[in-house]
């Protein structure tokens, strides 16, 4: 899977890219990710600026489209020449707290894609003409950030763990929250019992079924006291 994010805030990305799981599938070529500076396509070719005054007045800058417009084409025309068969277009997404809510089943949709491009907001947020260039608007939560780079990394991190290969056997997305109508069951590890809190018995028990019963019984009873909105809605 390819992912390009544009964004004016580049260097943000390099904590997120350089450690951990994503970094790995970086080096085993399971995800390319490209950050881009959308200085780059600024129309303003000595002071690369991005923003302006909103019209009607008002707090604040706004973003100008002709940046994300020229980044958008050409990122779309180089994916398309790459492309040996004809395959899907990249999938264009605009991070806004406006957006349809990311959730797992959202997540889940977009890895299957081979190629995303995320548009990053920042100020006061984007000309409201470059919803034209986006497939989907997604918001990460009912609160505003001051940029759509942190959603990015959010968007980033939750769908390449579904890209095969990304988490290995070691850790698996099976049975996760939310991949189904239920909250996963609580784990335990070494120590067996810490500060008189023990390891129910069940698990250390060796018996692979009466664990699994647990697990699924734990994984339920949590979701009710929890979320008993997904039990609802299941
Ligand atoms: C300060 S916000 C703009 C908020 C906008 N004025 C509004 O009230 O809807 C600037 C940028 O941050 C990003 N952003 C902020 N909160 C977000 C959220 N919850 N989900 C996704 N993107 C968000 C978007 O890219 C947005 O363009």
């Amino acid at each position: 899977m390819r992912i390009d994010i544009l964004t004016i805030f580049p260097g943000m990305f390099d904590g997120v890219l350089g450690a951990s799981i994503l970094k790995r599938a970086i080096a085993a070529k399971r995800l390319t990710v490209r950050v881009h500076d959308l200085r780059r396509w600024s129309p303003d070719r000595k002071h690369r600026k991005v923003d302006d005054r909103p019209y009607g007045g008002g707090p604040g800058m706004v973003m100008r489209p002709e940046p994300f417009f020229a980044a958008v084409e050409a990122l779309t025309a180089n994916a398309q020449r790459g492309r040996k068969a004809k395959g899907p277009a990249p999938r264009v997404i605009l991070l806004t707290p406006q957006g349809q809510r990311l959730t797992q089943p959202v997540v889940q949709r977009l890895a299957k894609r081979q190629h995303l491009i995320l548009l990053c907001g920042h100020y006061e947020g984007v000309d409201e003409r470059i919803r034209a260039l986006a497939d989907e608007e997604l918001s990460i939560g009912d609160y505003v950030l001051t940029g759509g780079e942190l959603p990015a990394m959010v968007v980033l991190d939750a769908v390449a763990r579904l890209v095969p290969g990304v988490l290995g056997d070691a850790t698996s997305a099976h049975d996760e929250s939310f991949s189904g109508p239920r909250l996963e069951y609580p784990h335990y590890t070494r120590p067996r019992v810490f500060r008189r809190m023990a390891v129910p018995e069940v698990l250390v028990s060796g018996d692979a079924k009466a664990i699994e019963v647990w697990r699924q019984l734990a994984a339920w009873q949590r979701t009710r006291q929890r979320r008993p909105d997904l039990v609802k809605a299941s």
